[in-house]
């Protein structure tokens, strides 16, 4: 039998490597081989799921908490000086990253920083060129196929096949992802309401707005209810309320334990969800901490806002220069950063909190969405 869902090119997860069920390359028949380590423990019961809005949030009890993640208790992905090149330009530039178990880790990083290039070689489907990747205790690219059917991904990339229906890729995806042929069905429909896309089920791709196919997708990363879930900027092209509810379920899968690895442009997206915030840029971590740590390290307490016509914000580019304080464009206005510390020759401002968003430009030199 025939299956193909998306390119091989295009996104991550199984898809890019199914073309029979028999197929050597197919996860199904791999994992049946070496068998899993750790058989996943439900954690989205598939059965009891309150409604909540647009994207439902798991029902959460200690019953569905996770059992340690992968083999033995180490890092849920470690990275060791790992290089990707393409050509001349390098992607990933001697990345070293470790994401501890059941913390929501956030790469935030400008256009071009690496992030899809890492998320895609944790999914092996882009090869590092040196270094070490370790997802969920399995070596990489040895183990990948072990790894991913541990692992839910929500690819940057929409590579949803636009013939089938939501129910149809959806039923492939719990097929591949070795979902008990008896709990298919269940799985499915579970998805389809975490994506709220029940009244859709039968819909073809094709005819889904933008929202509802970042939204199934979604679901369809979430169906085998894996340990580790990477998300590849998840709420690009989301209205507001999707994209509240779709923290709020982030959010949820942290709490049950899930470990949550996730790309965003959005600071805002970081700010409140990630435990830890890795600033990526060049294809390196160039900090990382909780957010309020990066913030207090890099922006200092309070930023001074200026506002005037440009004259005015010429001349206090000046006093900013003479003084060698650290200084942004942020809008209309000068930032000034470190407000807490600057002396008598501060020029007249707004004073507000220092933010990520102040320590993500002093970290990157680039402004961001
Ligand atoms: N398949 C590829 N072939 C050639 N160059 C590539 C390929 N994939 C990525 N790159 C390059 O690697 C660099 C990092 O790209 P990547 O997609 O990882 O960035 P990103 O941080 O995800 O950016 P964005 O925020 O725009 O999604 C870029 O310069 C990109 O052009
Ligand atoms: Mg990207």
């Amino acid at each position: 039998m025939l299956i193909v869902v998306g390119g091989a090119r295009s996104g991550y997860g199984p898809e890019s490597e199914i073309r029979t069920a028999g197929d050597r390359h197919s996860p199904i028949r791999t994992a049946s081989s070496h068998g899993r380590r750790n058989a996943a423990k439900p954690i989205l019961d598939v059965r009891s799921a309150p409604e909540i809005g647009h994207l439902e949030c798991p029902d959460m009890t200690a019953e569905h908490q996770h059992a340690p993640i992968g083999r033995g208790d180490g890092a849920a992905i470690s990275l060791q000086g790992v290089f990707k090149r393409y050509g001349s330009i390098v992607a990933v530039n001697g990345l070293e990253l470790e994401v501890a178990p059941g913390v929501c880790f956030c790469l935030l990083g400008p256009n071009g920083a690496g992030k899809s290039t890492t998320m895609r070689m944790l999914t092996a489907q882009a090869l590092a060129d040196e270094g070490r990747i370790r997802v969920l205790g399995y070596e990489l690219p040895r183990e990948s196929k072990q790894s991913r059917l541990e692992m839910g991904v929500v690819p940057q990339l929409d590579n949803l096949d636009v013939e089938l229906t939501c129910r149809q890729i959806l039923m492939v995806f719990a097929r591949l992802y070795r979902v008990a042929r008896g709990e298919r069905a269940a799985a499915v429909q579970r998805a389809l309401e975490l994506a709220n896309l029940t009244a859709r089920a039968d819909t073809i791709v094709r005819e889904l707005s933008g929202g509802m196919r970042r939204r199934l997708l979604v679901g369809r990363g979430l169906i085998h209810q894996p340990r580790l879930v990477l998300l590849d900027e998840p709420t690009v092209g989301l209205d507001p309320q999707v994209r509240q509810e779709l923290w709020s379920l982030i959010d949820a899968l942290r709490a049950s334990g899930v470990t949550v690895l996730m790309s965003t442009h959005y600071i805002e997206e970081a700010e409140r969800l990630a435990d830890v915030v890795a600033v990526m840029s060049a294809g390196k971590i160039v900090a990382q901490g909780t957010p309020q740590e990066l913030v207090r390290a890099h922006a200092g307490e309070q930023v001074l806002e200026v506002y005037g016509p440009p004259a005015q914000l010429a001349q206090a580019s000046e006093i900013v220069a003479r003084n060698g304080w650290q200084s942004r464009r942020s809008g209309p206005a000068l930032a000034i950063m470190r407000a807490e510390s600057l002396n008598g020759e501060a020029p007249q401002g707004v004073r507000r909190p220092a933010n990520l968003e102040d320590a993500f430009v002093a970290l990157t030199g680039e402004e961001i969405e």
